[in-house]
């Protein structure tokens, strides 16, 4: 009986199990344009979330500590159409570029506003 249940589980699951943990629906259609249906603090939870993967590079909050940019003290909109211009070549960049394709213009939005806000926050 438990041999049947630990096989059978992790197989039905296979193929979803990396955004199982943080998708609140089956993840079976696409998104349905989920940016006007959201409360705002739901987008901003959103936006702190997709923000960490710039972390790697451009520090905590945005403050590098590296040879990367510091992309904190930047205006939402200024980051936006950056990010923008690198998704869509407009911008030249070595990583930037592949890093924005990931990204919808929504969620570049939702990463914009939330290092944006970071940034006023403090000053
Ligand atoms: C793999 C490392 C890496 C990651 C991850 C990364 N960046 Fe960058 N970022 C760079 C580099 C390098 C540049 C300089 C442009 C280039 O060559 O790509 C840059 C440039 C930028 C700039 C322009 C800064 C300026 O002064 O004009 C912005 C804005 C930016 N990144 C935002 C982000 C955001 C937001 C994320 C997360 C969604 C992110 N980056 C993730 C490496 C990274």
């Amino acid at each position: 009986m438990l041999g049947l249940v630990f096989t059978v589980v992790p197989l039905f699951h296979a193929g979803s199990t990396v955004m199982a943990a943080d998708a609140p629906a089956p993840a079976t259609v696409a998104a349905p344009a989920p940016t006007p249906a959201m409360d705002p603090a739901k987008m901003r939870e959103r936006g702190q979330i997709l923000a960490l993967s710039c972390s790697g590079c451009h520090g905590t909050d945005g403050k590098s500590s590296s040879i990367m940019p510091s992309i904190y003290g930047k205006t939402t909109g200024y980051i936006e159409s950056a990010l923008l211009d690198f998704k869509s070549g407009a911008r030249m960049s070595t990583v930037m570029g592949r890093h924005a394709k990931g990204y919808t213009p929504e969620e570049i939005h939702l990463i914009a506003e939330y290092f944006g806000n970071l940034s006023k926050k403090k000053n």
